[in-house]
């Protein structure tokens, strides 16, 4: 018979049959059936999550330490370990006039007078470029550190393509040699945000033809302090100047582009390469010991809700472009996202001899309707934020560390940048107390942490948003430019002399 009729023969059983069904045994079919689809969907979407779980793998633990049984005051930091606080040049010298962020505080890149909060500018700072020695000279009285993490600005040091400021560069052995003086290590950072506008003018990161500049530069300024200084961070936070340059465009050059940012991703974490690589030729040459690292904000990030597959596939999103691109790149010597990214050089791996941790937050991810789709949200009731709304959860930086430990097994992690936006004083000492209970237990539990910078030495100008998150441990009279310690910062005094004693260091 042919396969037509016999489909004709079936079809019309299958009729004869479903007309002989009484009401009530149809109904019960129907309800079956339902059960049947019903069942059939929580499966289908029971397998699917299982396979996000592994497509999509996102941190497994969103843990939190029971504080009411810990004894924060219980720290024993190793005798070598550094203490000291941080801060970048245009947040706190004054009078740059010649990077980028000057430009973009004036309306340039969006023609706005409002790209910073309040119409702010950062203007004279802190003045930190005139009265560093006093602000040494509090370090080392009130807080007693033995190290200081400050960055050179570029755009003093090499205010025109190719020509060199020698009264800058002067500068700079100043402030050296006055914390050498005062047994102070100097950390310097090359690239803290700020660029000379004649490199953004040439499109700066979003082309490799201008790594070499980056590179000219950092050579000219080894060969002047090399013999004074061991360790160097590259760039700071390559991540948040690409996300909040090229996603939000909250800083300069104010754009909006997934594929440029991740362009220049690549050409920044090559730009670190290349620099490191450079530095560490001229070091044999001169044959004085280095340093070099680079510098990532290391943000945690969850999933609001961690069984729902679209905050885990955003999650899984935002921690690949904020930090496992990154991470991937120094460990394995590529990066990688389909259709987007495919960058490779083998170069990398061994391209950094510490790695800097910035640590400040932890962010939750879901689905909003906003543009870019994907954004933070804050996911407890009855925990505590700074005044910039973000979470305070020491947790966090022992999971930043630890992450870190695990990516790039050994390699000696500092801890460049830690502190909040406090402006009552009301949570800086506990936040303290927690943050180096955290570090502590990440060094017990045996991840290399060589030191910990406290941001930042003063309050200062905290890029688009102005001059109102107040970070230091000094409090800023941006009339007087008076500086006053807070008590918050007593904790961390306090864990230093502690260590001092210890380790039978005297002043
Ligand atoms: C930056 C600092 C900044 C701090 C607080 C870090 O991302 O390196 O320059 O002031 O965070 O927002």
């Amino acid at each position: 018979m042919p396969m037509a009729t016999h489909m004709r023969k079936m079809k019309k059983k299958v009729i004869k049959k479903f007309k002989a069904l009484n009401k009530i045994q149809l109904r019960s079919l129907c309800a079956n059936k339902f059960k049947m689809i019903i069942v059939f969907t929580c499966i289908v979407v029971a397998l699917l999550a299982v396979l996000m779980c592994f497509i999509f793998p996102v941190s497994d633990v969103t843990y939190f330490w029971n504080w009411s049984v810990i004894n924060v005051k219980e720290t024993h930091f190793p005798r070598d370990f550094l203490w000291g606080t941080a801060t970048a040049a245009h947040q706190v010298e004054g009078d740059n006039d010649k990077n980028q962020w000057f430009t973009f505080e004036n309306g340039g890149f969006t023609n706005s007078d409002k790209n910073i909060a309040n119409y702010e500018r950062s203007g004279i700072a802190c003045n930190h470029y005139n009265l560093y020695r006093e602000d040494i000279s509090m370090m080392k009285k009130d807080l007693g550190v033995n190290s200081y993490r400050f960055s050179i600005e570029w755009s003093r040091i090499e205010p025109s393509k190719g020509n060199y400021d020698m009264n800058a560069v002067q500068h700079y052995h100043d402030v050296i040699d006055e914390l050498l003086k005062n047994d102070i290590k100097p950390l310097v950072t090359l690239h803290h945000f700020t660029e000379p506008q004649w490199f953004a003018d040439l499109g700066g990161f979003e082309h490799f033809e201008n790594i070499e500049h980056f590179v000219k530069f950092s050579e000219f300024v080894f060969r002047a302090y090399s013999k004074k200084v061991e360790i160097w961070c590259t760039i700071n936070e390559p991540n948040v100047y690409i996300v909040e340059g090229y996603i939000s465009g909250s800083f300069p050059p104010a754009k909006h582009s997934i594929v440029t940012a991740l362009k220049v991703t690549t050409v920044m974490c090559e730009a670190h390469v290349r620099v490191y690589r450079a530095l560490k030729k001229i070091s044999e040459e001169l044959n004085v010991k280095s340093q070099i690292g680079l510098v990532l904000q290391l943000s945690q990030v969850d999933p609001q809700n961690r069984y729902n597959p679209i905050d885990r596939i955003c999650t899984f999103a935002a921690e690949k472009i904020s930090v496992g691109l990154y991470l991937d790149f120094f460990s394995k010597g590529s990066m990688y996202v389909p259709f987007l990214v495919n960058y490779a050089n083998t170069d990398a791996v061994g391209a950094n001899d510490f790695f800097g941790v910035n640590y400040y937050r932890n962010d939750f991810f879901g689905m909003t309707l906003d543009i870019p789709p994907i954004k933070s949200v804050k996911d407890y009731k009855n925990r505590e934020y700074n005044d910039m709304d973000w979470e305070i959860y020491p947790e966090g930086i022992y999971r930043a560390i630890e992450l870190v430990n695990k990516t790039l097994p050994g390699l000696p992690i500092i801890v460049t940048e830690n502190g909040l936006a406090d402006a009552k004083d009301a949570k800086r000492a506990k936040f303290f107390d927690r943050y180096l209970y955290a570090v502590n237990k990440a060094i017990q539990d045996g991840c290399p942490v060589k030191g910990y910078m406290a941001w930042s030495l003063m309050d200062n100008f905290e890029w688009a948003s102005g001059f109102y998150p107040r970070f230091g441990l000094y409090k800023m009279n941006y009339k007087t430019m008076k500086r006053t310690l807070r008590s918050g910062a007593k904790p961390f005094i306090e864990t230093i002399k502690k260590w001092k004693v210890e380790n039978n260091i005297k002043d």
